[in-house]
């Protein structure tokens, strides 16, 4: 349930100037709700602490380095897994669709908002993941809400993990769909619950290749297995594994050799692709009719004619990343490695993932070590709950293709400063 947490109210946490008060006496102010959260807030900053969901990135010089408070950071807390956001083919592709087709289309794809460049991207998606069809949402938080609750009405099941991320939750929301928890990555728990329902109900299973606030990755051969033996249809959002695990890059299903019986997979253009944008891909032969009938796809704008065009780049170029893929599995394991020996409690025994987490013991430790980081140069991602699972507070690290060796070895060198200095290590 990725939730940002601080951030959702960093408004809210401002004193009040004008008209924001019910008028009517004793009317409950609609803000009361938000005021542990607020005190919460309010409570951490009071030490002197910078707001670790505040930070403005002045000048981002490439993947894996910006300039924050004036010095400069190295990046370990952004999605950007294959470093394409400087690819010179990518940018330029977006430059160009920028003078040719102009900053944006103002319309919903079923109306004036399909350009060529949206169909481009569609057929580069359809290749990257060699399967039939393939629809691309604004983002890939609409994606999930769209699919999902289209697919799966107030009579049906979506049967979810638990640790699930937010946008598949309101996914089942939107469509009134019955939610079915099962414990994180539990193969039997998941069994159990679909043995438990009616076998003539319509039923999905949403799973995640990668869980992005541990880095673990699910183990979707027996899961995609249960569920199609209990009739279930399969969605697995591949947003943190698409263009890195897997042979072509297509995620854990196809690491795994299950791709075939996932009836949808979900991903984002937010993180490997390097841009902004979501899709869905599927074989399933009546799956354009949700063109239609999908309420986040229909009544919203489509992308700018300059996201497509840098997003159709960057996928066709992932299907030739091999060697970004060994670089990126070499770091994480250097990474991991490197992290454990400091003595840090990682989130995972083994690297499963680009995404490292370091477990810290309580928030205000957390909090306090994500700014010794800061000082020391370095950019991790704090997340606590209710994001987290279990109520753990994290330094989310994500690396990117582009850092180099040497710089996984500044990473550690401060990692280990920190930690002396903050007493977590
Ligand atoms: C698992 C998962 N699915 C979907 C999304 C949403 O992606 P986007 O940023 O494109 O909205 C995220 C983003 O954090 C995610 O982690």
């Amino acid at each position: 349930m990725t939730d940002p947490g601080f951030a959702m109210t960093a408004e809210a946490g401002q004193p009040s100037v004008r008209g924001s008060v019910p008028s009517v006496a004793g009317a409950p102010d609609l803000f009361d709700k938000f005021q542990p959260l607020i005190d919460q807030r309010e409570a951490l900053l009071a030490t002197g602490l910078t707001d670790p969901f505040n930070l403005v990135m002045e000048k981002v010089e490439s993947p894996t380095v910006a300039i924050c408070n004036g010095k400069r950071t190295i990046l370990l807390g952004t999605y950007n897994y294959m470093g394409m956001t400087f690819d010179p083919d990518v940018i330029a592709a977006g430059k160009r669709a920028l003078d040719e087709f102009g900053s944006g289309t103002t319309g919903s794809r079923v109306l004036n908002g399909t350009y060529q460049g949206h169909r481009e991207c569609e057929d580069a998606l359809r290749e990257f993941y060699a399967m039939d069809h393939a629809m691309v949402f604004s983002t890939g938080y609409q994606a999930n809400l769209g699919i999902i609750s289209t697919l799966a009405g107030k009579d049906d099941y979506v049967i979810l993990d638990i640790d699930s991320h937010a946008s598949i939750y309101d996914g089942c929301g939107l469509g009134n769909a019955q939610i079915v928890a099962f414990r994180h990555n539990d193969v039997e728990a998941l069994e159990k619950r679909l043995k438990r329902l009616p076998p003539q109900a319509g039923k999905l299973v949403v799973l995640e290749g990668v869980y992005s606030m541990l880095g673990d990755t699910a183990p979707l051969k027996e899961m995609v297995a249960v569920s199609k033996a209990h009739g279930a249809m399969v969605l697995v959002d591949e947003a943190h594994s698409m263009g890195f695990i897997g042979e072509h890059g297509r995620g854990v299903a196809e690491a795994q050799d299950v791709i075939d019986d996932v009836d949808f997979i979900i991903g984002t253009f937010s993180k490997s692709v390097g841009t902004v944008g979501g899709f869905c891909v599927s074989n399933h032969p009546r799956f354009e009719i949700l063109r239609l009938v999908c309420r986040p796809y229909v009544f919203t704008a489509s992308l700018p004619p300059s996201v497509v065009a840098t997003a159709a780049t960057s996928i066709r170029k992932l299907m030739s990343g091999t060697d970004k893929r060994t670089h990126l599995l070499e770091n994480s394991k250097r990474l991991h490695g490197g992290l454990k020996s400091l003595g840090f409690q990682l989130g995972t025994d083994t690297p499963q993932s680009a995404i490292i987490a370091v477990i810290m013991p309580d928030l205000e430790r957390g909090a306090a070590m994500w700014e010794a980081l800061l000082r020391e140069g370095l950019y991790v991602n704090l997340a606590r709950p209710p994001a987290t699972p279990q109520g753990m507070t994290l330094l989310r690290c994500s690396l990117c293709a582009e850092h180099s060796e040497a710089q996984v070895g500044e990473i550690l060198g401060m990692f280990e400063a920190a930690g002396k200095r903050i007493g977590v290590i």
